[in-house]
């Protein structure tokens, strides 16, 4: 038995799980047959990317600002996934409604756990909480430096769950994802990240769009190995109390990105460049694995390649779906 199958017979809490990263964590615990509910307000996410009238799953529609919704969802529960949160683009438009929401909610579902016992709480949270780093790869005890308002709502979160691991005892688990990317991202979607909007472009037979020179990096990250890594952190000992990043420890230019996508997708097309944007200010991300490889035994299976592969396969299909 894997260690994730722990979770078939619990009940697991996924907030947000109606989102890109969210719906894919809540297939995979349905298939090792556990019982999930999803807090969603269906801000971002979406119903079409979860299973329609799966007998252990249930959808509660609301916010994690609701602190009464909480309590009431996250009672009975033996684990939680707190993935909820409004995204880089909505925070930096409206720094109060990140607040409220990373923050808050995030505040909300600490104290709802808390008294209602839960095992395991695992915290979504962001590479982009350490800004622009002076060595790389980073590590997890490397400084942060949030240029964003999104990044401080995310590393607050953090701070919150370790304070109340501190304070209460409260088993928590902290993974920072850098840029994921996959399955359940949809182009369609407004604030979708660069890899579903290049995809996007390729498969009209339009350039990608690149902003600024396109030498920026990134450490970019399949969704299946950004599922395992949460799942592992939601039962694993080790992981009280830890934070862990999650990543492939390979650093990839927007550059090679938008000709690796050009090449899958078969386009015969050439990158436009275009001004740089405001929340494009971290130049090179690449994070270390070390720790969650040691720890968690957790390797990512998806090079760069294989996953933009899968992810064409998958656009493919849902485009597909989508015209009949
Ligand atoms: N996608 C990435 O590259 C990435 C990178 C680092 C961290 N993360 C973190 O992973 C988590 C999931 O991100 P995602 O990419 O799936 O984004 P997403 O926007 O697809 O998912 C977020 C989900 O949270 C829901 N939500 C937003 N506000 C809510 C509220 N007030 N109450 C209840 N639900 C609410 C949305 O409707 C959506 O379903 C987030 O916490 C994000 O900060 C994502």
């Amino acid at each position: 038995m894997s260690q994730i199958e722990r979770l078939a017979n619990e009940r697991v809490i996924v907030t947000g799980g109606a989102g890109f990263v969210g719906s894919n964590v809540v297939r995979r615990l349905l298939s090792i047959g556990a019982s999930v509910v999803v807090l969603d307000d269906f801000y971002t996410g979406s119903e079409a990317n979860l299973p329609s009238g799966h007998p252990d799953l249930e959808i509660v529609r609301g916010s994690v600002t609701d602190y009464d919704l909480v309590r009431k969802v996250v009672s009975g529960a033996g684990a939680v996934l707190h993935l909820a949160a409004r995204n880089i683009i909505v925070s930096t438009r409206n720094p109060r409604e990140d607040y409220e929401v990373n923050i808050g909610g995030t505040l909300n579902v600490l104290l709802a756990v808390r008294e209602a016992r839960v095992k395991r709480t695992v915290y979504s949270s962001s590479a982009s909480v350490y800004g622009n780093p002076r060595y790389l790869p980073i590590n997890e005890d490397d400084a942060t430096n949030m240029l964003s308002p999104y990044a401080v709502s995310k590393f607050a979160g953090e701070n919150y769950c370790k304070a109340f691991y501190e304070s209460y005892g409260l088993s928590t688990a902290v993974v920072r994802y850098s840029n994921v990317y996959g399955e359940a991202q949809r182009p369609d979607n407004p604030y979708c990240g660069v890899i579903a909007k290049f995809f996007q472009s390729a498969m009209a037979g339009e350039a990608p769009r690149i902003h600024g020179d396109g030498e920026q990096t990134r450490d970019f990250t399949y969704v299946d190995d950004v599922v395992e890594a949460t799942l592992l952190a939601s039962v694993s000992e080790k992981a009280e109390g830890q934070v862990y990043n999650v990543g492939t420890g390979r650093e990839t230019t927007i550059n090679q990105l938008a000709r690796t996508i050009i090449q899958v997708t078969g386009s015969n097309i050439e990158p436009e460049y275009i001004d740089r944007r405001d929340i494009d200010n971290i130049r090179r991300r690449v994070v270390n694995i070390e720790k969650i490889r040691r720890e968690l035994r957790w390797v990512p299976s998806f090079t760069i390649e294989k996953g933009l592969r899968r992810t064409y396969e998958w656009l493919v299909e849902a485009s597909k779906g989508a015209s009949q």
